[in-house]
């Protein structure tokens, strides 16, 4: 049986609602379905205000540019993570002070966040990896204390929580993902959540090429023009049109990956009793979205072999990120810093299974037993 990594949701309701963009007329940003998905993330994220985005590295960008990132300034990033995270910062001219991951989660170790802070720190940048929450009180106490910003990269978060907060919501600005891979997709896109009210007017400015449009638009002023940093970070209302679709099934998309990331825990919990694989873990406190689900086993060639194995019966895993700063880039941008051995280890022994909103238990009884026979080969 064949099972694929990965399977695109589809609502049913996307082409009508395209349909209806293009007869409207209004294709740009800024059209009744980007208003649409706007209320519909803000309500469901709590965020004092969400603007929707060309794609979550876009939302990224805005946050640097929001807080004023530049030359000299640090900022602290798990190493495991998307390149968006830190590109984001460095395209501001900061340094990135990478930190090691937790074995459970793979997000960044809390505990090893207090030592990178220096004197340049201006902001910490958690990602919410595989849609489970960062360990954010305590992220959030050190950033208070230290007067540093929080950017919440939750890419992969929509539609989970800490401690009852949506992600993306808790730190000073987060960033969502739409992209094609994640639970809910408009091919590219992504949203930015503006947390601190005195924030939003920039954001809107930002997101519209430094212009301040917005109150054009809203009748405010009768020509517009440039007030600030920017680029072309709004999407167009052909995306919007596709994610309003999407955002109307987001619960059901997400109620089928959470059970089938349930499947996977119970099914795969013997294996782990007997010590041949290693568990995700979601802690107390977190609602999570069944992003990913993800096992590792002992060593990094058990981890490809497996692979292998499980290829063979078409059943496709994928590891993840190669840790950043051991990457070519972070070697010339000189920020490669200390060995952080759990992320190192980790990034060669974790394998992601198939999870997807339409994957059949048939399918997951497969990748279980299959992953079972592996270890008695
Ligand atoms: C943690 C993380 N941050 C940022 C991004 C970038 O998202 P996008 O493709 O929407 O720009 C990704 C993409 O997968 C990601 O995994």
């Amino acid at each position: 049986m064949r099972v694929d990594f990965n399977k695109i949701p589809i609502s049913g309701a996307e082409i009508d609602y395209m349909r209806k963009a293009i007869d409207s007329g209004h294709l740009q940003g800024g059209g009744e379905f980007m208003k649409i998905c706007e209320d519909s993330i803000r309500k469901t994220s709590g965020s004092h205000c969400a603007l929707l985005t060309t794609s979550c590295s876009s939302a990224l960008d805005m946050a640097a540019l929001l807080l004023n990132i530049k030359e000299g300034d640090e900022v602290i990033v798990p190493t495991f993570t998307f390149v968006s995270t830190v590109n984001a910062f460095v395209l501001r001219g900061a340094k990135p002070v990478f930190a090691d991951v937790r074995p459970d989660t793979l997000n960044i170790d809390e505990s090893k966040i207090e030592e990178l802070i220096t004197s340049k720190t201006r902001a910490i940048a958690p990602v919410h990896y595989a849609g489970v929450s960062c360990e954010m009180d305590a992220i959030c106490g050190i950033a208070h204390r230290r007067g540093i910003a929080v950017v919440e990269d939750a890419a992969q978060g929509f539609m989970s929580y800490y401690k009852g907060r949506h992600l993306g919501s808790i730190g000073t600005l987060g960033a969502l993902s739409f992209h094609s891979t994640k639970n809910v997709i408009a091919g590219e896109g992504g949203a930015i959540l503006v947390n601190d009210p005195s924030m939003e007017e920039r954001a809107n400015f930002i997101r519209e090429k430094g212009t301040n449009r917005i109150q054009f638009v809203r009748g405010k002023i009768d020509k517009y023009t440039w007030v600030d940093y920017g680029s072309s970070f709004i999407p167009s209302e052909l995306l919007a049109a596709f994610l309003a679709a999407q955002l109307e099934k987001a619960e059901d998309f997400t109620r089928a990956r959470v059970e089938a990331w349930n499947y996977y825990a119970k099914n795969l919990s013997e294996l782990e009793r007997e010590g041949k694989i290693f568990l995700c873990k979601l802690p107390d406190g977190c609602v999570q979205n069944g992003h990913i689900y993800f096992i590792s086993t002992d060593t990094p060639q058990r981890a490809s072999q497996l692979a292998e194995f499980l290829k063979a019966r078409e059943v496709f895993v994928n590891s993840h990120y190669a840790p950043l700063h051991m990457c070519p880039m972070a070697e010339k941008l000189g920020c490669s810093g200390r060995p952080l051995p759990v992320a190192e280890k980790m990034a060669k022994t974790m394998l992601r299974l198939p999870i997807y909103s339409a994957i059949s238990r048939d399918q997951q009884d497969w990748v279980c037993e299959s992953i079972r026979d592996f270890f008695k080969a």
